[in-house]
């Protein structure tokens, strides 16, 4: 098989170029998109996750607002927080990096973001709107996948694509993303009986677990698409997905590495959603 690898790295560096340019057209308006970054606690990948987008937004031009506060900070602060920042025009965006620490309620934070700035498509008004067709912020890595398989030039309308994870954050919505392209979908989660049955079926594969390697080459029909939206560590503690890439990469036509896959598309399309809502709030009509 003549297998494509996705450089997802470098469909992320085009998307953020061509963001680079929107955000010109908005500074000649008197718009300069902003970005806040609320980070509780100490957790060391969240730090990784918050600095990539701190430096994205400077790459594509935009403003970004950084607030890293102490593990014991309390719910309430960070409510009153998200409510100044709701009513800050300088803040198109506010994205609260997840997870928060156990003694707050993340949906009741979630839930307190003005939905014109959930710049992560969570806020459940958004979530609506993507599941009802309505315009609408979508969550980033949902819509990385999506603008992945379309600059690859792959065809989703008519195709069998099988999602394996039914979470919030990547499965669900990525589910909808693909209906609304007009696939067939079926969603695979760990009750689903004869995995492999459902995955020799598929298309396109999207795996979004959370399992070192879990799918591999002999589940998969040949010339199938293959998406890995997992961040795990193996045995010996190197970054790798929830798809085993050797033996898919002899089956597939197309199919994403770890790292350098979907994981640089979730930023990209942070940046794309707060050009988005900074458009939006700007009135401006690029
Ligand atoms: N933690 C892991 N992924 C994400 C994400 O996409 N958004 C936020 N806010 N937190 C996360």
């Amino acid at each position: 098989m003549n297998t494509q690898i996705i450089d997802g790295k470098l469909i992320a560096e085009t998307i953020k170029s061509e963001l680079k340019n929107k955000v010109l057209t908005l500074k000649e308006q008197s718009i300069t998109p902003g970005l806040a970054v609320i980070l509780v606690g100490e957790n060391p990948a969240s730090q990784v996750y918050v600095n990539n987008k701190k430096k994205a937004c400077e790459y594509v031009g935009m403003k970004s607002f950084s607030y890293e506060l102490p593990a014991q900070t309390s719910e309430k602060e960070v409510l009153d927080l998200v409510e100044t920042l709701n009513n800050d025009n300088h803040v198109h965006g506010i994205l609260v990096q997840l997870p928060l620490p156990k003694h707050m309620d993340e949906q009741k934070i979630i839930l307190k973001i003005d939905p014109a700035k959930d710049v992560d498509g969570f806020h459940p008004q958004n979530v609506g709107a993507l599941s009802i067709g309505l315009e609408g912020l979508v969550s980033c890595t949902p819509a990385g996948v999506i603008e992945l398989l379309k600059r690859s030039e792959i065809e989703i309308a008519g195709k069998h694509c099988v999602v394996v994870g039914r979470s919030n954050i990547v499965g669900k919505p990525v589910s909808l993303l693909l209906l609304r392209e007009h696939a067939t979908v079926t969603i695979c989660h760990s009750r689903t009986k004869n995995l492999e049955t459902v995955l020799k079926q598929a298309d396109i594969v999207i795996a979004a677990v959370g399992i070192t390697k879990f799918i591999t080459g002999s589940m998969l029909k040949p010339g199938v698409v293959v998406i890995d939206v997992g961040i795990n560590r193996d045995e010996n503690g190197k970054l790798c997905g929830d798809v085993d890439f050797k033996s898919c990469q002899s089956v597939a036509s197309h199919i994403t590495p770890v790292p350098g896959g979907v994981g640089p598309m979730t930023i990209a399309m942070l940046m794309h959603n707060c050009v988005l809502a900074a458009t939006n709030q700007g009135g401006a009509s690029n």
